[in-house]
């Protein structure tokens, strides 16, 4: 954002970009909602993009790219091996974020693939301010376990605390002591994301840094949405005000091993990269690559989105571009938290986050409240958001469920893709639906995938509840 006086004294905000292309959307009559919402399963990841009026299942790889990366795309050098994109894409690597081998792969999980293999075994213990599912999942198919230890403030939706995502150092050393020799390595997600898009401060990122080096663990980071991070770190930690957000980042990633990204955040691609300047770490997961990615200057990407990925990078410290989407957040979040709904406070990255324990109290954790709340939505908006609660988990090994600390639903934001107008849609829509709640109930299984079964599960809505809530609508708003 562009951050001048305005005539009133107060900064003034106002976005660094303006549009040039757009998409039309169309938003689809509630008769057809209904329909598509049951034929998707009750699932929203099942839903077809033409049935989605807003589409804010999530900010991953969807967000508005800019003129210089589409230009970037035209110019990269397609080639198997020693392409150029690659170098240049390597020397930004180096020249941003600090480090010296990068290993490109096609997404996020692909670098927690590689990460795992080579760093848990049986046993392994990895301790983090909060798990991403995909995380989960590969640190687990690895033989590992996870152990989640953020402060307590980041389970209380309401604490104001403004680094929700940091780690608790108290309990990290007391991690240190009890698993001793069964950490492979510490990680922290830079804008927790199942905490709601809670930022890490400065000041914890360096904590846990020190207890890494006095018990020689390696820190690896997730900066998948580290943009996001940094400009709340300038926001709202003390004595970063008047630093750059390049200082900022180059400071933060400092205080790690290892780096990796789902580049289909922060650098609006679609990509991945991992990143370190230990040979020997690089030597360990390069060796990888060519079993599971793609050669080592691809890895499994496409020639274009490594050239505009080097660009996506250093817009994301680009100081005119970067928080338009978190202003918008944070004016629905405010909305919402005034009129009484409950959001997760106080507004951060990635989305809005409504917590479904407290909108559909009547809905047992059994029965998916978060899930429920999900497909309620698109029925009565044609906005498309994601379940984050148990559903997003899997069973354990016997089969019971996992029900997580935070049962939410997100509202995701892609980056300088909606507008303002978009945003008040989604408060009035919100809005009613927080006044018909009663009419929504519960989901049942239909068909349960025993891994990640969030993306592909099918569902039914408990005693016809849609059938019901689509009625009260069209009688009071019309098939729109
Ligand atoms: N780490 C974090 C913090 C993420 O948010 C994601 C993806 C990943 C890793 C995995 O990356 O999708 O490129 O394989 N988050 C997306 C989301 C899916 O909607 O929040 P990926």
């Amino acid at each position: 954002m562009i951050v001048v006086k305005s005539r009133s004294g107060k900064p003034l905000r106002v976005e660094g970009f303006r549009i040039r292309i757009f998409e039309k959307l169309s938003l689809p009559p509630i008769s057809e909602r209904l329909k598509a919402i049951r034929e998707a399963g009750w699932n929203t990841f099942l839903l077809k993009a033409d049935s989605v009026f807003l589409d804010m299942l999530t900010d991953s790889g969807v967000n508005a790219m800019s003129d210089r990366q589409l230009a970037a795309m035209i110019t990269a050098q397609d080639a198997y091996a020693g392409g150029r994109s690659f170098y240049e894409l390597a020397s930004v690597v180096e020249e941003l974020m600090g480090f010296k081998y990068v290993i490109p792969v096609h997404q996020g999980r692909a670098a927690e693939h590689l990460i795992s293999k080579v760093f848990v075994r049986e046993g392994s213990v990895v301790p983090m301010n909060y798990h991403f599912t995909t995380t989960k999942a590969h640190i687990e198919l690895a033989g590992g376990e996870i152990l989640e230890i953020p402060i307590k403030e980041a389970l209380d939706r309401r604490s104001r605390h403004p680094f929700k995502g940091d780690i608790d150092i108290a309990k990290l050393e007391e991690a240190f002591r009890e698993f001793k020799g069964r950490i492979p390595f510490v990680r922290v997600e830079a804008v927790a994301n199942l905490l709601g898009g809670q930022p890490v401060s400065m000041a914890n990122i360096r904590g846990v840094r020190e207890l890494c080096d006095k018990h020689s663990v390696p820190l690896v980071i997730d900066a998948s949405m580290i943009d996001w991070n940094v400009y709340f770190i300038k926001e709202r930690e003390p004595g970063y005000g008047s630093k750059s957000l390049r200082d900022i980042l180059g400071e933060f990633l400092s205080h790690a091993d290892i780096v990796y990204m789902s580049s289909r955040k922060a650098p609006s691609v679609r990509g991945g990269l991992i990143a370190t300047n230990s040979r020997e770490f690089y030597e360990k997961l390069v060796v990888h690559l060519p079993v599971y990615e793609g050669f080592l200057t691809y890895g499994g990407m496409s020639v274009k989105e490594i050239a505009a990925m080097a660009v996506g990078l250093t817009e994301m410290v680009d100081e005119s571009l970067i928080g338009s989407e978190l202003e918008l957040i944070n004016y629905v979040v405010e909305e919402l938290d005034r009129k009484g709904v409950p959001v997760v406070l106080p507004p951060g990255g990635l989305g809005v986050h409504l917590d479904s324990l407290e909108f559909l109290p009547h809905i047992p954790r059994a029965s998916y409240p978060a899930g429920s709340l999900a497909s309620a939505l698109y029925l009565v908006s044609g906005i498309r958001s994601m379940e984050r609660g148990a559903l997003s988990m899997d069973r354990d090994k016997y089969g019971r469920e996992i029900y997580p600390d935070l049962e939410l639903v997100r509202i995701a934001f892609p980056r300088r893709t909606y507008l303002r107008s978009h945003a008040d849609y989604l408060i009035d829509r919100v809005l009613w639906l927080y006044e018909h709640r009663e009419h929504v109930k519960g989901l049942r299984w239909l068909y349960e995938p025993p891994i990640l079964r969030f993306f592909l599960g099918r569902l039914e809505d408990m005693g016809g509840w849609g059938e019901n809530l689509a009625e009260v609508y069209r009688r009071e708003l019309g098939e729109y």
